[in-house]
């Protein structure tokens, strides 16, 4: 038990140098990540899908979502027409109690689904269910014959959150301009060098901290790390070391010495906490994504509009890390509203910045079949 106790501090130490201690070799090499993605366990002969159905929905399970919850079912009503549905045991009560990041996802999900569906030539018609974020039922979809609409699905297969080794410099010009695209009203870029962005870095690293102390949020968290390969394989859900880009001798050691309890400890908050000061010290800025309003409609559509973003980017070598904390702590929250002059709601704050290599997505997925009901 000591002994554990003391390796544990020495994770503290070499956590501090990850990339340092990265490349020392003598652990085992056979528990260097958890990465499972591969639909190939999904034994397709046990779902009612045909293979352009489940193309479609495992494209669409690639979305983002906060923890990685993957909070979306798909009610299976006849061939080609299904409700994506809201699972309600997926919901983050303690950072997200109003389901406002709920359904930011599930827009993420219907984005993938409508590129990967018109790809394999089906338009698909939305119908909104749903009258607050709360209901079970969000959106009717019907998949119709078609012309395809050519979409390269590799970018959604490619697509990943990065959270590390950003370069400084600000974003080029044109690239800004491709990104924000005829979503000037909604979709608004800070470089590193506008005054609000050391306010954002600041107050991004100060709700972080309110949240790592806010014991709901950290056991709500704690609950929804995989540290082990066990639980990853699992669950196929959630945060992994991996995702969190906990490298080499680190990740090796939370993967087989780290479980929930040791999430709500000083040491890990603390450093979870310095992280995200390395981290928002280098990026080249941030965009902030606002809505019309907050109805779940609006709210569908800015999910959307995000993914779109975070598809076009990988080509460019630029990073998306999404960091919700501030809309997150009430006080941020208040203060961001009073700061940023903007009159809409603001619903994503993403860090960007140019990566030199773009590494591979790690994050976890559920299987087609177990968020299928039938
Ligand atoms: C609504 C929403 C909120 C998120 N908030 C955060 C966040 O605060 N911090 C963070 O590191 N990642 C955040 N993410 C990114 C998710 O953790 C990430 O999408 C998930 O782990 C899956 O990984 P992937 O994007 O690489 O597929 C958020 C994503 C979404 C859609």
């Amino acid at each position: 038990m000591e002994k554990v106790r003391i390796d544990r501090r020495k994770f503290i130490a070499l956590a501090a140098g990850t990339t340092a201690v990265a490349g020392i070799a003598g652990y085992s090499l056979s528990d260097t990540e958890n990465y499972i993605r591969s639909d190939s366990t999904d034994e397709p002969g046990r779902t009612p899908l045909s293979p352009d159905e489940r193309a479609i929905l495992y494209l669409a399970s690639l979305a983002p979502s906060g923890h990685n919850t993957q909070p979306w079912f798909v009610n299976y009503v006849e061939p080609y027409h299904w409700i994506i549905g809201n699972d309600s045991t997926k919901w983050l009560p303690g950072v997200d109690p109003t389901q406002r990041e709920t359904i930011l996802s599930i827009g993420a999900f219907l984005q993938n689904l409508e590129c990967a569906a018109g790809n394999l030539g089906y338009d698909c018609d939305f119908v909104l269910l749903a009258t607050g974020n709360e209901a079970e039922n969000v959106v009717e979809v019907k998949l119709v014959k078609a012309l395809p609409r050519i979409y390269d699905v590799e970018k959604i297969r490619q697509r990943r959150t990065v959270r590390s080794d950003y370069r400084a410099e600000v974003l080029k010009k044109e690239d800004v301009k491709s990104l924000i695209g005829d979503d000037s009203e909604y979709v608004h870029f800070i470089p590193n060098t506008a005054m609000q962005s050391p306010w954002l870095n600041e107050q991004t690293i100060e709700a972080n901290r309110i949240q790592s102390y806010r014991d709901t949020a950290q056991k709500e968290l704690s609950e929804w790390i995989r540290f082990s390969s066990q639980d990853a394989e699992k669950y196929r859900d959630g945060l992994t070391t991996s995702s969190m880009e906990i490298d080499g001798i680190p990740g090796w050691f939370l993967r087989n010495f780290y479980g929930k309890a040791d999430v709500m400890k000083k040491a890990f908050r603390e450093q979870s906490i310095d992280k995200v000061i390395q981290q928002v010290a280098q990026s080249a800025g941030w965009i902030l994504i606002t809505s019309k309003d907050d109805s779940v409609g609006s709210l569908l559509e800015t999910g959307k509009r995000m993914e779109r973003l975070f598809l076009s980017v990988r080509e460019k070598y630029i990073a998306i890390h999404p960091m919700t904390q501030i809309l997150e702590e009430p006080s941020t929250r208040q203060m961001m509203v009073g700061f940023m002059g903007i009159s809409q709601p603001i619903q994503f704050i993403l860090r960007v910045g140019y990566l030199d290599t773009y590494p591979d997505p790690v994050s976890l997925r559920r299987p087609v079949g177990s968020f299928l009901r039938v």
